[in-house]
């Protein structure tokens, strides 16, 4: 292939930050090839669609955006259609029947090779299916930087699948058996990163809290430890912690880690000690609501986030009640919630006593409508409070706000990873360094707390730089 002919590669990534990762690592692996990024489907040479499937929606998602690619791979015989992801996983070749025009069907594990199986198409003009899982991980290191220089945030992955078997859950099967990365190739990666200009670092895994179990490698908090020292990182976050290994001395790492996040994630999928059962997550309510108690003493503000499931099989009023309850109790920053869906392969699916899809919906309406009371009271506790936002860039929205009055709208989060929108008063008059840029920490006074983000402006205008090692939250 000629490596120097410019080709471009559009990328459409669905599902969780692990495809929004492998999306990234997708652009480094094809960069040597010759392949730059492009947000036209029309002007691209290669198409990649990152698929997800752990709700049916999103799996309807992936096919519907492949089926309206046929007429394009008509006019442009030459494109290359490539499926990844967690549906190319769990479907192999069968994708084939639904969708002709495909090119490559390549599986969660098979990123890095996805260069050999460019070529392979190019040069036999054949289609190929690669969805073999393997049990070690195939490391790789740009060697012309990571794709996503210029953004202030990045996520590293630390580990890949899942052991956990929720019986509502497809993960396991389509990304594998649970495997860590070694702790020298995680910094390795930060590092590098860092010097390409990201102040935040994610950490991610499905179950963060078991990394390096069964390797003989590090525990969760000895790796954030690590990533702690990182010169010029400022922020450390990671996604997702199994309520069931939330370890006391993972507690500690936020009473110790300077740049750990004031914040945390954690799914507890149900407010009843019948339905966790049910799903396998060997906790109880009470386990859980001890873990976050513990929690709560060491910061006393710390923002909580989870996820909940509404009808489950099997899900009663009764049950669900135990659910409005729970988020009554632990008045959560935020919530994702679902309805719940079959999934292939998933226990669950199996189970006799689906709830109906009107309860189903109903119930999910209901929860929400009960969270957005508390998401609206934890965000009005920010209200003339003065708080430490890393600016993500530009807001997408420049005139949204009534009172910008022409100014250039920024946008950011604060260590509790609520949004916020501000925008600079007089950048006319401050030194180029003073002016905001993405990856820059200044302080923010805030105004308005609105649903889902909040507003204020600069504490002064050409608010000094915090330097990194801020403190992320109460000690
Ligand atoms: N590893 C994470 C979750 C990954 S999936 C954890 O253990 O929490 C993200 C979320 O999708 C889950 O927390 C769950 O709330 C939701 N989810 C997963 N499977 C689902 C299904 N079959 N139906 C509805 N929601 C589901
Ligand atoms: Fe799915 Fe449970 Fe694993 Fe999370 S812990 S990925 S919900 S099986
Ligand atoms: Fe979806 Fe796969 Fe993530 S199923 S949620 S993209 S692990």
């Amino acid at each position: 292939m000629d490596a120097a002919k410019d080709k471009s590669l559009y990328i459409n990534t669905i599902g969780c930050q692990m495809n929004v990762y492998d999306s990234s690592r997708i652009e480094d692996v094809m960069k040597p090839l010759g392949y730059t990024m492009t947000d036209s489907v029309e002007k691209a040479d290669m198409i990649v669609v990152n698929t997800c499937s752990v709700r049916e929606k999103a799996e309807q998602k992936a096919f519907s955006f492949l089926g309206r690619l046929a007429s394009l791979k008509k006019k442009k015989p030459d494109l290359i259609i490539c499926v990844g992801g967690c549906v190319a996983q769990q479907e192999g070749k069968k994708i084939v029947r639904r969708v002709p025009h495909i090119d490559i069907i390549f599986g969660t594990h098979a990123v890095n090779r996805l260069p050999q199986l460019v070529r392979h198409v190019t040069e036999t003009e054949s289609r190929i299916v690669d969805v073999e899982l393997t049990e070690t991980i195939d490391e790789f290191t740009p060697d012309s930087g990571y794709s996503e220089a210029g953004t202030a945030t990045g996520f590293v992955t630390i580990m890949r699948g899942c052991d956990n078997f929720c019986t509502y859950c497809v993960v396991p099967y389509v990304r594998g058996r649970e495997i860590s990365r070694h702790p020298d190739r995680i910094i390795e990666e930060i590092e590098n990163r860092v010097k390409s200009g990201i102040r935040e670092v994610t950490l991610l895994g499905q179950n963060v809290n078991s990394y390096g179990k069964n390797q003989g490698l590090c525990t969760f908090p000895e790796l954030l430890a690590r990533v702690n020292k990182i010169d010029g990182l400022q922020r450390i976050r990671f996604t997702t912690s199994h309520p069931k290994d939330f370890s006391n001395e993972l507690i500690d790492s936020y009473k110790d880690l300077d740049k750990l996040c004031n914040h945390i994630h954690l799914p507890v999928q149900s407010g009843s000690n019948n339905i966790l059962a049910k799903m396998n997550r060997k906790y109880t309510r009470e386990q859980y609501l001890d873990r976050l108690d513990r929690l709560r003493k060491v910061c006393p503000d710390i923002a909580i986030t989870s996820d909940m499931i509404a009808g489950f099989p099997g899900e009663t009023e009764a049950d669900f009640q135990e659910t409005l309850s729970l988020i009554k109790e632990v008045e959560f920053d935020g919530l994702f919630a679902f309805a719940y869906s079959d999934r292939p392969n998933a226990k669950a699916t199996g189970f006799s006593d689906k709830v109906d899809d009107q309860v189903k919906m109903a119930r999910l309406q209901e929860l929400l409508e009960l969270q957005k009371y508390y998401t609206r009271k934890k965000n009005e506790r920010f209200v003339n409070k003065t708080v430490s936002v890393l600016i993500e860039g530009l807001s997408k929205k420049q005139d949204f706000y009534p009172d910008s009055d022409g100014k250039e709208e920024w946008t950011g989060r604060i260590p509790e990873n609520k949004v916020v929108n501000f925008n600079y008063i007089d950048t006319s008059g401050i030194s180029s360094k003073m002016k905001p840029f993405a990856g820059k920490t200044i302080n923010v006074v805030i105004e308005k707390a609105l649903s889902h983000s909040l507003r204020g402006k600069p504490a002064v205008s050409g608010s000094p730089v915090i330097q990194e090692g801020e403190n992320n939250h109460a000690a």
